[in-house]
């Protein structure tokens, strides 16, 4: 069965020799596993294969031609959805080895020659989780949170821009949870129809699995897919916390970030998810009412707490707002840092809320920013030395 970009194959082996295809393929057939294939190759074929491709939930590698293991399946692993277990095959013995394979993740690791019957018990613990007293695989992507200090200071626009540039230039595959189902405007900016699917997961959390989930997303591209609704005004929606709780797990296993764009106004549910972040990028304005709810959501969000954290943006800078407020004032209020500043644009409007354009690989002000802002969560920020926010601004400033 061929590799499609919407219905993965459940295991793929990417194996050198024709000896160890031919082991895999008959254990494969014995334990009739529903879709699988077999390749020739290697760490570098896989990495070619799932750069362009949907990754398998199951994968078994040969890493018998690779001189550095541990940092080939780490750059594979890159490229994977973060919620596959991985099966390594290998000619090196060595303890070290092994133990630098399973702290990355790597499910189990088999030294060749590949026995039938050592291959077919590691299988089964592979696809059934058996024997499972090993360290679990507990790779999962990013419940990131985006938001505005007040309505209309551009959190959708973040969450939609930033996604499309982590899928269109980072190679990442994102899900853009609108959970403004009264209002939400995602599909607007991506210039797609709505559907239920969001409030179908959230009322059916019993039903909530990998197939069933697929058919409820929106797919912007084969790297971008949204997952939101349009409630009719006329009745209220009470979903429960346990049943987003598990929405964002499953998300999280089959995406490399998942972006909640939270409304302003906070319910259980809103609260709920914040509690699930790990990152929030709160967005504001620079106004005096912008300063005052940013230090309440910082505050609230508990930015200290260990492994997560708030990226506060101050977006629209420059514009015509009356009493603006500089940076630097809210980070002497607030003693916390404004990591990045997108100027005010006056041509975005119209392009982007209805055309489902996006910023991806534009030259610009805005553009840029937002491209550190995806290094930022990346990890993958080189900060320049220290200059103050005014020169960077009018330094970036310079639309094309
Ligand atoms: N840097 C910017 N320069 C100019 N206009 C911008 C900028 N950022 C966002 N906008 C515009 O501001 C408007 C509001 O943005 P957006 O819909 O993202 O706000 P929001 O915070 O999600 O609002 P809501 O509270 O309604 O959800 C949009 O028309 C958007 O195009
Ligand atoms: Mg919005």
């Amino acid at each position: 069965m061929p590799v499609s970009a919407t219905d993965p194959v459940q295991l793929i082996a990417f194996l050198e020799d024709p000896i160890d295809i031919e082991v895999v393929q008959e254990a494969l057939e014995a334990d009739n596993i529903g879709s699988s294939e077999v390749r020739q190759g290697g760490v570098k074929e896989a990495i070619e294969t799932f750069s362009s491709n949907r990754s398998p939930q199951f994968l078994i590698i040969d890493i018998s031609n690779s001189d550095l293991p541990v940092s080939d399946l780490s750059r594979l692993s890159e490229v994977c959805e973060p919620g596959i277990t991985v099966l390594a095959v290998g000619n090196r013995n060595e303890v070290g080895l092994y133990r630098d394979l399973i702290k990355l993740g790597i499910h189990e690791y088999l030294v060749k020659p590949l026995l039938p019957e050592i291959l077919g018990r590691a299988l089964k613990s592979l696809i059934l989780g058996e024997d499972k007293d090993k360290t679990p695989q507990t790779k999962q992507g990013k419940i990131i949170i985006t938001t505005g200090t007040r309505g209309g200071v551009g959190s959708t626009f973040l969450a939609t821009n930033f996604s499309a540039i982590l899928a269109g230039e980072n190679a990442r595959r994102i899900i853009v949870v609108d959970l403004d189902i009264y209002f939400g405007t995602v599909s607007l900016y991506y210039n797609v129809k709505s559907n239920d699917g969001l409030k179908v997961a959230l009322e059916s959390p019993e039903r909530i699995d990998q197939l069933f989930l697929e058919r409820l997303f929106t797919s912007i591209n084969e790297r971008l897919y949204v997952l939101s609704s349009e409630g009719p005004l006329e009745t209220i929606e009470k979903y429960n916390v346990a049943s987003i709780e598990q929405l964002l797990k499953y998300l999280s296993k089959i995406f490399h970030y998942v972006i909640v764009d939270i409304p302003h106004g906070f319910t259980e549910v809103t609260q709920a998810v914040i509690d699930q972040a790990d990152m929030m990028l709160l967005v504001t304005d620079s106004t005096l009412a912008g300063l005052r709810d940013a230090g309440r959501i910082i505050h609230f969000f508990g930015a200290e707490r260990l492994g997560r954290r708030l990226i506060l943006i101050m977006n629209k800078y420059g514009g015509e707002q009356k009493g603006m407020l500089s940076p630097e004032n809210f980070e002497e209020t607030l003693k916390y840092k404004i990591s990045h500043v997108i100027p005010f644009d006056p041509t975005l409007t119209p392009h982007f809320t209805n055309q489902g354009l996006t910023l991806v690989n534009q030259a610009n002000a805005v553009a840029n920013t937002l491209r550190d802002i995806v290094n930022d969560v990346q990890g993958t920020l080189k900060r320049q030395k220290k200059t103050s926010f005014i020169d960077t601004f009018f330094n970036k400033i310079k639309f094309n």
